[in-house]
């Protein structure tokens, strides 16, 4: 009989996991605490921007492989794999992990199991944390079995990043957690994509580690960018020289603002926290720099900002172009972008926020600041723009459109994607992190 899966938390990685399982050929049943996103779900809404996830989710809410319920006693029954998908957060006040969630879901569904059962964590955890689930799973469903599947996907590209990884990991126990999660990846190995079976702590090792590699490719350009703004050298020309070393490759090597969002930030900072409780602190010393470069560059943007509002943000208008923590997201979580809009806003400044599709996560999180509907309403008055959310909206912008409505025109580019030599033939001032 073909295997029936749940997805419990229909979060970001939940609601695409439960859509992509079910466009695989699986019967899925979504589950979440929240009645408002299980009955929007239902609808075929999804809470936050993703390009195909609302399409893929009412074409299989039709097709009927994939249903929703806020009812832990219908997932029991009515699925064999049971993929936990909630959400990690940093803890208020420290940099640990929130494990909150993903014991709740363990801790909750297992006594409502009856009979044989595999629960898949899904979620990025502290390495250790599996072991214990495993433990305390024994104890409260005997028949019942854990693995460790860490998610790699990325925003924007979430549903492709589902169904065509570049590689699946499984952290498993026993040759029957590893025969059954091979039979629901059986549609992506088919595909050629690699499958590697691990233990508990290789699979949440797997995780942090790739973040952590990620975090410090950029860090490591943006550090170079604070070099070159000291020595007159161009970032941008120092990436595209070392990208063409196939042993570095270009990506994750565009310097400026750095990264944000609801991984890589909290991932480090988990990762250092649960180095320090293990005692091998020393090994991820580094990774509190990464953390550091990244944030020294969001301060950097605060300055060149005030040096063009000629050295004073008072009475300074100062239209911000890109709230969301990268573009094709509507994600703010510690958005590189907000975090400075909020800080020229506290130092004196009026600051208007446009972006395409953040702007009402925005408003939520930050009220105080102005947001407009469009880039010239954002520009106009502004004495200088700033870009720094790099939305292919803003890299085909015309500068002349905004020639008239700016009180000055003054640019200056968080991205390192604008094209510098349009900007300043419209007459701009063109500045960039890490450029002359
Ligand atoms: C990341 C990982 O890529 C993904 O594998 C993991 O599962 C979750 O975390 P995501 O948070 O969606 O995914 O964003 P990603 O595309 O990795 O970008 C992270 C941040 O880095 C963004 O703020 C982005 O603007 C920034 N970034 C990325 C740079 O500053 N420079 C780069 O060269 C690349």
């Amino acid at each position: 009989m073909a295997l029936r899966l749940s997805v419990i938390g229909t979060g970001y990685l939940g609601a695409t996991h439960a859509a992509c399982m079910a466009e695989l050929g699986f019967e899925v049943i979504g589950y979440d605490i929240d009645e408002t996103k299980i009955a929007a779900l239902r609808a075929g809404r999804v809470p936050f921007y993703e390009p195909d996830l609302p399409e893929l989710i009412t074409k299989h809410v039709n097709s009927g492989r994939l249903r929703f319920t806020t009812d832990l006693a219908d997932v029991a029954e009515g699925a064999d794999v049971h993929f936990v998908c909630v959400g990690t957060p940093q803890k208020p006040g420290s940099y640990a992990a929130d494990l909150t969630y993903v014991w709740a879901a363990v801790e909750t569904l297992a006594p409502l199991l009856t009979g044989p059962a595999l629960i898949v964590g899904k979620s990025t955890v502290p390495i250790g944390t599996a072991g214990a689930l495993a433990t305390r799973l024994s104890e409260l469903a005997p028949e019942a079995e854990l693995a460790w599947n860490p998610e790699f996907l990325r925003e924007g590209y979430a549903v492709d990043d589902t169904l065509r990884p570049e590689r699946l990991v499984i952290g498993v126990r026993s040759g029957n957690a590893e025969k059954i999660l091979r039979e629901v990846y059986a549609p992506v190995t088919d595909l050629g994509i690699p499958l590697l079976v691990v233990d508990f702590a290789t699979a949440e090792l797997v995780k942090v580690a790739a973040n952590s590699f990620l975090a410090t490719k950029i860090s490591f350009i943006n550090a170079m960018a604070e070099i070159c703004e000291t020595t007159g050298a161009d970032v941008t020309l120092l990436a595209q020289a070392l990208a063409l070393d196939t042993r570095i490759g270009g990506r994750f090597l565009n310097a400026g603002l750095g990264f944000g969002g609801g991984c890589l930030p909290k991932d480090i900072r988990a990762f250092i926290a649960r180095a320090e409780e293990l005692g091998v602190d020393q090994a991820v010393a580094f990774l509190r720099d990464v953390d550091a470069i990244n944030t020294r560059r969001r301060q950097r943007m605060v300055d060149l900002a005030r040096e063009l509002c000629d050295g004073d943000f008072t009475d300074h208008h100062v239209a911000v172009f890109g709230a969301a923590f990268k573009p094709n997201s509507d994600d703010v979580r510690d958005s590189p972008a907000l975090d400075v809009a909020q800080m020229i806003h506290a130092a004196g400044a009026h600051v208007t926020v446009y972006d395409p599709e953040a702007n009402a996560n925005a408003k939520a999180r930050f009220p105080d600041l102005t947001y407009a509907s469009s880039a010239v309403e954002a520009a106009t008055g502004a004495h200088v723009v700033l870009h720094l959310t790099e939305w292919r909206e803003f890299r085909d912008l015309d500068p002349a459109i905004l020639n008239d409505v700016v009180t000055n025109r003054r640019i200056v580019d968080g991205r390192n994607a604008l094209d510098p030599a349009s900007w300043r033939a419209a007459g701009w001032t063109y500045r960039a992190l890490g450029r002359p």
